[in-house]
């Protein structure tokens, strides 16, 4: 799938390593097709090779975590954070993250992250994260902002450069975060030497803006997603409200300017999808029609991972241990990071790599 060209995405990481692809997820409500079509397809497109005898091991590695130290600036009950948690994990692999191909964690599993956060907030200057979107658009919208929200952006950087990443699948609303990350990256850097390795970001063209049931960008604060596992007969009387505009049925309509059909086109077929642009150049149909086919096509397409989600609904501890199993994983890769960055940085004393047992 094609990646879509941005300053972040252009420049590449050192060359004869294995690719290693990184992303995190917010388990702040439901999954929602943003986040799917966005990057959840993408990590899985992404996993290592099966083929490869380790596959772990393979030309391309994943990490994959649950961002619940990013969720702590929404979430303030822990037993429902706890909860989120739990549940983004069975969401992920129902969805077809496969443990074996890839490491899932949860990024508090991995404290050597919130030291390096620490190491680049002090490269990481105040007007740049000024600029940040999560924390302009909270304080347009006069709503009060934390520390945490302000420097959301380097603790992302910190989670990317702890696993010396290459690609990061995300959605367009986070490329402005892996530019952060790759500027403090560079500065850091440039005052001690190649520590870390730039990160690119990857998109993907059909699901980079998802589009919610009101046309704009699908987002759980505008309250208009499709969630992945939604009950379906809510979901149905959702898509029967989507707001369409109130055109004439005979009138011919671009589909490409049309969220509902946006919408369509991510869960059919591909004949379906054609004829249904075909029907909108031809006019004459009812928005109903469109409505009707989505449910199904819905229903259709998420039906696999509803069967494997409710069979790992039933098995908690099957979950738990593929966490801590990865927080292994992640954990060994974090610490040979940090210990090279506090050794440039002139933390770390004597010849020792750096790393306080
Ligand atoms: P989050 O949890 O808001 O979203 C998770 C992923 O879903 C994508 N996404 C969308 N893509 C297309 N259309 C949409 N309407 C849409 N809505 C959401 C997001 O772009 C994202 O890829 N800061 C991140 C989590 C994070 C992270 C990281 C990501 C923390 N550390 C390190 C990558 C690397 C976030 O809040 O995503």
């Amino acid at each position: 799938m094609p990646s879509k060209a941005s300053p972040a995405t252009e420049a590449s990481a050192k060359p004869a390593r294995p690719a290693r692809v990184l992303s995190g997820i917010q388990p702040t409500g439901r999954f929602h097709w943003g986040n799917y079509f966005g990057a959840i397809r993408q990590y899985i497109e992404l996993q290592a090779d099966t083929s490869s005898a380790v596959p772990l091991q393979a030309d391309r590695e994943a990490f994959y975590f649950i961002a619940d130290l990013h969720a702590l600036t929404t979430v303030r009950d822990p037993e429902r954070l706890r909860g989120l948690v739990h549940a983004a994990a069975v969401d992920l692999v129902a969805l077809g993250l496969d443990p074996n191909r890839a490491t899932l964690f949860v990024q508090s599993d991995v404290p050597e992250v919130a030291e390096l956060m620490w190491l680049l907030m002090s490269v990481a200057p105040m007007g740049l994260l000024e600029r940040c979107h999560a924390y302009k658009d909270k304080k347009l919208r006069g709503l009060p902002a934390d520390a945490g929200l302000f420097t959301y952006p380097v603790l992302m950087s910190a989670d990317i450069l702890a696993y010396d990443a290459t690609i990061v699948p995300v959605g367009e609303d986070q490329v402005q975060h892996i530019e952060v990350c790759r500027d403090l990256a560079g500065t850091f850097n440039h005052l001690y030497g190649e520590v870390f390795t730039l990160p690119q970001a990857r998109l993907v063209e059909s699901g980079a803006r998802v589009p919610g049931i009101d046309g704009q960008k699908m987002s759980k604060s505008y309250e208009n997603t499709l969630d992945v596992f939604e009950d379906l007969s809510a979901q149905k009387k959702k898509i029967m409200r989507i707001t369409t505009d109130s055109r004439p049925m005979e009138e011919p309509k671009d589909p490409a300017d049309d969220h509902l059909f946006a919408l369509h086109a991510l869960v059919a077929s591909e004949p379906d999808r054609q004829e249904m642009a075909e029907l909108y150049r031809r006019g004459g149909f009812g928005y109903g029609h469109v409505k009707k086919a989505l449910v199904e096509a819905a229903a259709h397409f998420f039906a696999e991972a509803r069967n494997r989600r409710a069979a790992l609904e039933a098995d908690p501890g099957c979950i738990e241990v593929i966490l801590a199993n990865g927080a292994v994983r992640a954990r060994k890769q974090a610490a040979e990071v940090l210990a090279r960055a506090r050794q440039a940085c002139g933390l770390a004393r004597g010849t020792s790599a750096g790393r306080r047992s």
